[in-house]
This record gives C-alpha cells, sequence and structure tokens, in this order.
C-alpha cells in the first residue's frame, strides 16, 4: 500500500533540519543569540544551501522561547539575503547567487525584487498574529468575541443577494451609501464636516496610506515619521525608497521643530500617539500645519482608535483645523469592529481625491462591495455606534485594570505612559535596557505583550505595550503577575 505522510512527501533536496542545535543555556540576549548561531551554521556549512529549517512554532517549542523570537531571526536572515521564505513551504537556506558574467545575459539579476521589499519582515508577521497565548496583551487586537456576528451576518446577507449584488465593478471611491455614512459618522463623532465625495473607501489604513505613497511620494523624498511610531507606515515608505525620517516625540506630541525643512510628507497620530499613547497638544497642532504650510509639505493624520476614549474631549481633528488643504485624514474600522474585516477610509483634500480614486482604481478596483453595503446598514441603523458605546465600557474596565496591574506589579521597572483612549497602555522602563526587556518577554511563553524597541525607527525605546482586546478585565491581574515573575 501507497504511504503517504509527511516525511515521503519532503523531497531530499528539502529535507528539514531535525538535528540543528541551538545552545542558549546562560544567554541574555536569546534572540540575538538564534539569529547568530544559525548565522554561524549557515557561514560554516553546516546547514546548506536547500535545507528547511524547523518551522519558527517548533524551534520556537524546543528553545523555550516566544514564536516571534524565532521569526525575527528567520526574518533577519531573510532580510540578509540567507534564507528564503517561501509561503506554504518554509524557510530555506538560499542557494548562494551566482553572478552573471559582464556582458552575459541579465535574466538572473532581473529576476531579483528589489531589496526593500525583502527588507520586511513579513515571516515575523505571519507568525506574530498566528501565536495563541493563554495571556494575550498584543496591541492590534479587538475583542473579537464581543462582535456582533449575528447582526453582521444578515447584514453581509442582505448585500449577497441577487436583487443588491452588483453584477459589474463598482465605482473604485466606494459604496455611495458608506461614502455618506462615513461622512456623516466623520461629523458625529469627530465634528468634521466632509462631503461624501471627499470620502474613498480602503482596505483599511493601510491602503489608504499604500495610496497616499503612491500618488506623492517618489524614491528618495523625505517622510517624517513618529518614533517611535507605527511600523507599518515607515516600513510602507522605506519600501518605496523614501528617506524615513524618524522625530523625536515629548509630551505634547511630535517634535515639530525637528521636522527636516525638505520633507515632503509628515505621518503622524495626533489623537492617541502610536504606541506612546499622548495626544497631541492644541499649540503642536498649530505649529504642525503652520510648519507645513512654510515647508510645502502634506500632513498624514491617522485616526486609527479615537472611537475608544475614556476621558476629555478630543481635540478637533488637525484636518478640521486646517484651511490650507494640507492634511489627510485616514479612518479605520479595524479597532471599533475587526481587523480582519480589512476597511477603512481616507479622506483626501478636494485637489488630491481623482488621484486617489485613480490609485484605488489600479491598486484592486475596489474594496468589496457586499462588505461596504453591510457596513453602510450597520453605521446608519445605529449597531455600529451601540457596539462601540459598549466595547468603551468594557475597555474602559481593562484600560483601569492595566494601569492598576502596572502601578502594582511593574512600579520599580516602568513608568506608565498617561493616555485615556484606545486599546492599548504604553510603559516606559525605566532601568531596564531593550535587550533585558526581549529576554524577559521571550521566556513568558504563555503571555502575549509586545516590546516597544520593536516600534522604532530610529534608536529603539525600552518598555511594553500591554493590549487589552484580548485579556477580559478579570484575568488581567494575573496575566500581568505572570510576566512579572519573568523580569526578576
Ligand atoms: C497607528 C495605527 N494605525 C492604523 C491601524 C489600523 O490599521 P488597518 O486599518 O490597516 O487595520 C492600527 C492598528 O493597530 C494602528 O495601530
Amino acid at each position: 500500500m501507497l504511504k503517504i505522510g509527511p516525511r515521503t512527501l519532503v523531497p531530499p533536496a528539502t529535507k528539514l533540519v531535525d538535528d540543528l542545535q541551538i545552545n542558549l543555556v546562560g544567554r541574555k540576549h536569546v534572540g540575538r543569540e538564534i539569529y547568530s548561531q544559525l548565522l554561524a551554521s549557515i557561514q560554516e556549512g553546516r546547514l546548506e544551501p536547500g535545507r528547511r529549517l524547523p518551522p519558527t512554532r517548533e524551534l520556537a517549542r524546543r528553545l523555550k522561547v516566544a514564536r516571534t523570537t524565532v521569526a525575527l531571526a528567520y526574518d533577519r536572515l531573510v532580510g540578509e539575503g540567507l534564507l528564503i521564505s517561501r509561503v506554504g513551504a518554509g524557510t530555506f537556506v538560499k542557494q548562494p547567487r551566482v553572478l552573471a558574467p559582464v556582458g552575459a545575459s541579465r535574466s538572473e539579476s532581473q529576476l531579483s525584487p528589489k531589496q526593500e521589499w525583502l527588507d520586511v519582515p513579513v515571516t515575523f508577521i505571519r507568525t506574530h498574529f498566528a501565536n495563541r497565548f493563554e495571556f494575550d496583551f498584543r496591541t492590534g487586537i479587538p475583542d473579537a468575541s464581543a462582535f456582533p456576528y449575528a447582526t453582521w451576518r444578515r447584514l453581509v446577507a442582505r448585500h449577497l443577494h441577487p436583487s443588491t449584488v452588483l453584477s459589474g465593478y463598482g465605482d473604485p471611491a466606494g459604496h455611495p451609501a458608506l461614502r455618506s455614512a462615513i461622512a456623516r459618522h466623520i461629523w458625529l463623532s469627530r465634528g468634521m464636516h466632509v462631503d461624501p465625495d471627499a470620502v474613498t473607501v480602503t482596505n483599511g489604513t493601510q491602503q489608504a496610506l499604500d495610496l497616499i505613497t503612491k500618488v506623492l511620494i517618489d524614491r528618495g523624498d523625505r517622510v517624517a515619521v513618529e518614533d517611535p511610531g507605527y511600523p507599518p507606515a515607515w516600513r510602507l515608505f522605506k519600501a518605496v525608497g523614501a528617506r524615513v525620517e524618524p522625530v523625536p516625540l515629548d509630551d505634547e506630541g511630535l517634535t515639530a521643530t525637528a521636522l527636516p525643512p525638505d520633507t515632503r510628507l509628515v505621518y503622524v497620530t495626533p489623537s492617541h500617539q502610536f504606541p506612546i499613547g499622548v495626544p497631541m497638544s492644541l499649540e503642536r497642532r498649530e505649529a504642525l500645519l503652520e510648519w507645513a504650510q512654510q515647508a510645502n509639505a502634506m500632513i498624514v493624520e491617522d485616526d486609527y482608535d479615537g472611537e475608544f476614549r475614556f476621558g476629555d474631549r478630543p481635540y478637533e481633528p488637525l484636518q478640521a483645523m486646517d484651511p490650507a488643504g494640507r492634511v489627510i485624514y485616514v479612518g479605520s474600522f479595524s479597532k471599533s469592529m475587526l481587523p480582519s474585516l480589512r476597511i477603512g477610509f481616507v479622506i483626501a483634500p478636494a485637489g488630491l481625491t481623482p488621484a486617489i480614486h485613480a490609485a484605488k482604481y489600479l491598486s484592486d478596483w475596489h474594496t468589496m462591495w457586499s462588505v461596504q453595503g453591510a457596513l453602510a446598514d450597520f453605521l446608519e441603523d445605529g449597531w455600529y455606534a451601540r457596539h462601540v458605546r459598549r466595547m468603551r465600557k468594557e475597555y474602559e474596565a481593562r484600560h483601569r485594570a492595566v494601569v492598576q496591574g502596572l502601578n502594582m506589579h511593574f512600579r520599580d521597572v516602568m513608568k506608565v505612559a498617561p493616555s485615556a483612549v484606545g486599546l492599548h497602555v504604553c510603559a516606559m522602563a525605566t532601568q531596564l535596557s531593550p535587550s533585558d526587556v526581549h529576554a524577559a518577554v521571550s521566556r513568558a511563553v504563555d503571555v502575549g505583550v509586545d516590546e516597544l524597541a520593536r516600534y522604532s525607527a530610529g534608536r529603539p525605546v525600552s518598555g511594553l505595550l500591554f493590549g487589552y482586546g484580548g485579556v477580559p478585565a478579570d484575568r488581567i491581574d494575573e496575566g500581568m503577575t505572570r510576566l512579572r515573575n519573568w523580569f526578576g
């Protein structure tokens, strides 16, 4: 009888490395150790070209470290051209590139993608969100168990019906009902008066940033970002060849005086700076708008989680304060609904909107029509407001529990960065270095938590981010106690 099992399916050329030796005994910087021992094995030929490395999950289990630690080491070696990652197949030691002699066919080098895209740590992202933790404090994750699935299914079904479905393609700018509903939602929740024609529906903030980048940024342009900041934004700018300028923050937000004069675009999160949490002060907003006018620059305002505000009245959005048309406002339903719906929007100044629509059309034509129709009804029929009201109450309790837990268990090593918005709390390390924090987090395998150092486009800052979308209020203290044990 023919036996088909995983072993018989692995051809000899891609044999899995099962005798890989990595020694972490007594090592402090486990991530760095994994990277350098793998590097040495490749350079010394113990891991020969074509060999498949163990899956990150398996190696992490064997080494008793977090899966993301292994994924980061793999990513670094992929970025350095020593490993190659193939979707669905695994990670392999790369065949050394044979350089074509001068004058020979260029087909080999033409097959190589641009290095900037190889530097993007996709393996890390893939494994980071695939991980499961008993206590899940990772950021960017709302409480998916509280989503009103039955209502959503009913609304999507309404728009996936022969009487409502589009037989051809829709408007790249978005479903008319959703563009109107978003304009109304922004007016009610942010006090911004927006014409529905100015709204472009996108697949989340990420696509909005991609469209903006396509229509405004050339290779070599200078783009300023908050430091620490939102990696998917600055990685995108870097990938297209922009010169990314990390700009420091103070307790009023981005330090506008540190912006280089020849900046083409600045990306900011003024309502709740990501990841620190400070709102940009009114004075700083005015200074930033003034600077953009002087420098002939554009500003991207990413308002990603303003729905969950537990304290004072929010400041007016930058775009509402800007008579000169220099601010592009970007919103998302990832935090207030689900990130996997991939839905967001961009509100651009009038002069830019036709180019944004063109970029959307040439990117993916339009966002899924039935989802857009369902979201329009979800907003207009009051379901959205109801869901947000419920979640705001829940998240406020979790926010309080995290701040309490930090003050109770981490007071000697971390300082809470004050914030009253959103889905996470940032804590800055007072004595520990980023690698001390990394070592502790890597060992706490049942706790998922994000290291602040990962968010820096410049000099890494030491600390932790506690997201609370994935941990119920009554389990927060236990999770934080569990993590604290690894900090000695
Ligand atoms: C700063 C920031 N912007 C935007 C988003 C949402 O992005 P998207 O709409 O692409 O899911 C997040 C999610 O974590 C975020 O942290």
